[in-house]
């Protein structure tokens, strides 16, 4: 099929190479002309696995780039929708770029005669796709729905392993409402063997909402635990491992660690709150998820501080990235960790592998080093913030190291405290 993706940031680049790959043909649209010409150059935007051969695989092939949406929608059958939706730290979610793309298709379908499938992939707050981009596309083209269809899709992507998640998912969310819709969006995803599950626009949006703040609640909850382990000297993770093989609670999401970051947890479960705030209904449960995590840099700093003093002391931060296998820094617990390192009047040496260019535009002010063994020499204490396993073959000189992330499997450091093993 022809389908068309708005927005090339990770979620609508995964899609649309992903999509690509099942031998679909593709145009990825955005207003970004830099981006265009590096899909087309066959340069990955962003560092992502298996993304650069999968460029080399499809663009000039099945796959393009384009800055123009109209033609795009024009000609194709099915348009995703994957642009942004930052939201503040009330939850209070931006849905500016998800109004004007809506519009600006539904100009494009206001000239169409065949059916035409716009699909929200963007993560929306529950009644976005019903009450916000169908009211534009039936106003704006002139048509009601049943003329064109309309499908909420969310992205279950994980960063690191976005493209492996996409050709490998779980199950796939298909809201939608008619049975043409249901039809051709069964074309779209005719080459994968997931499970479809087929629910109201609204559901759709809520199963996405629902699942990663249950992922989240359960990083809290080990960490909560984690917390009270460390006071009475348990090891976290054999504790983790035996609760983890009850199959109804199973072994994922329950590494205890600094806390979880990115771009979707804290703001899914803050627009989750927002949401639940905005109808009359307390978020006790939500409320406390996000304060577990927003302490656990304290709690990390606290440990440290009863070990060792830290002013005037030069401090090794191993990791910046929200997690291993990105460069993405966005709310990664790097960032409060660091921050409380300066107000106690230490000196910041950080490093990582691949997210040093992007911690140093949110903290241009410290040292950053990009050999992680120069980084500890110069250092007198070591901390461990992002899970990269190069970081468990340094050499520590016996210098004392503070693991956030639990990454030394084996063999520890001789002088090594875990935040909560
Ligand atoms: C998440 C969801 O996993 C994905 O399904 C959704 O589509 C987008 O949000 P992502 O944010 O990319 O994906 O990363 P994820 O691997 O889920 O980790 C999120 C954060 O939680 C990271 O900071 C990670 O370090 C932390 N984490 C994860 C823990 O602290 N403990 C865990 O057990 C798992």
């Amino acid at each position: 099929m022809n389908i068309s993706v708005i927005g090339t940031g990770y979620v609508g680049l995964i899609t649309g190479v992903g999509l690509a790959l099942n031998g679909h043909k593709v145009v990825c649209v955005d207003n970004n002309k830099e981006k265009v010409e590096m899909i087309n150059n066959k340069i990955p935007p962003i560092f992502e696995k298996g993304l650069r051969e999968a460029l080399n695989k499809t663009v000039g092939i099945n796959l393009f780039a384009s800055t123009d949406l109209k033609k795009a929608v024009s000609d194709s059958a099915v348009s995703f929708i994957c642009v942004g939706t930052p939201c503040d730290e009330k939850g209070k979610c931006d849905l500016s770029f998800v109004e004007t793309v809506s519009k600006e298709i539904a100009f494009a379908l206001k000239e169409k005669t065949d059916f035409h499938v716009v699909v929200v992939k963007s993560t929306v707050v529950p009644s976005t796709t019903e009450k916000l981009v169908l009211p534009l596309l039936e106003k704006h083209s002139g048509k009601n729905l049943g003329e064109f269809g309309l499908c909420m899709n969310p992205e279950t992507l994980r960063e690191g392993f976005a493209l492996e998640d996409f050709l490998n998912p779980d199950r796939i969310i298909l809201g939608l409402e008619e049975e043409k819709t249901k039809k051709i969006m069964e074309e779209v995803y005719s080459s994968f063997s997931s499970p479809k599950f087929f629910c109201g626009f609204s559901e759709a949006e809520m199963i996405k909402y629902a699942s990663n703040s249950l992922l989240a609640t359960k990083i809290s909850f080990i960490n909560e635990v984690g917390n009270i382990c460390k006071r009475m000297g348990i090891d976290t993770y054999i504790v983790s491992k035996g609760v983890g093989l009850d199959k109804r609670i199973s072994p994922n999401f329950l590494n205890a660690g600094i806390g979880f970051g990115g771009s979707c947890f804290p703001k899914d479960v803050s627009a989750l709150i927002a949401k639940g705030n905005e109808l009359g209904i307390e978020t006790f449960l939500l409320d406390s998820v996000m304060q577990v995590n927003e302490l656990q840099p304290k709690v990390f700093l606290d440990l440290i501080k009863s070990r060792t003093e830290l002013k005037g002391k030069k401090v090794a931060v191993l990791g910046l990235a929200f997690k291993a296998g990105t460069d993405d820094v966005r709310e990664s617990r790097s960032i409060p960790v660091i921050k409380l390192l300066l107000k106690e009047r230490a000196e910041v040496i950080a490093h990582d592998p691949q997210a040093e260019e992007n911690m140093k535009k949110e903290i241009p002010e410290i040292s950053y080093n990009n050999s992680p063994q120069n980084t500890v020499d110069l250092s007198d204490i070591v901390l461990i913030l992002t899970d990269w396993n190069e970081f468990s073959s340094l050499d520590f000189k016996e210098k004392p190291v503070f693991d956030a992330r639990n990454i030394f499997k084996e063999i520890k450091p001789l002088n090594y405290e875990g935040l909560s093993w």
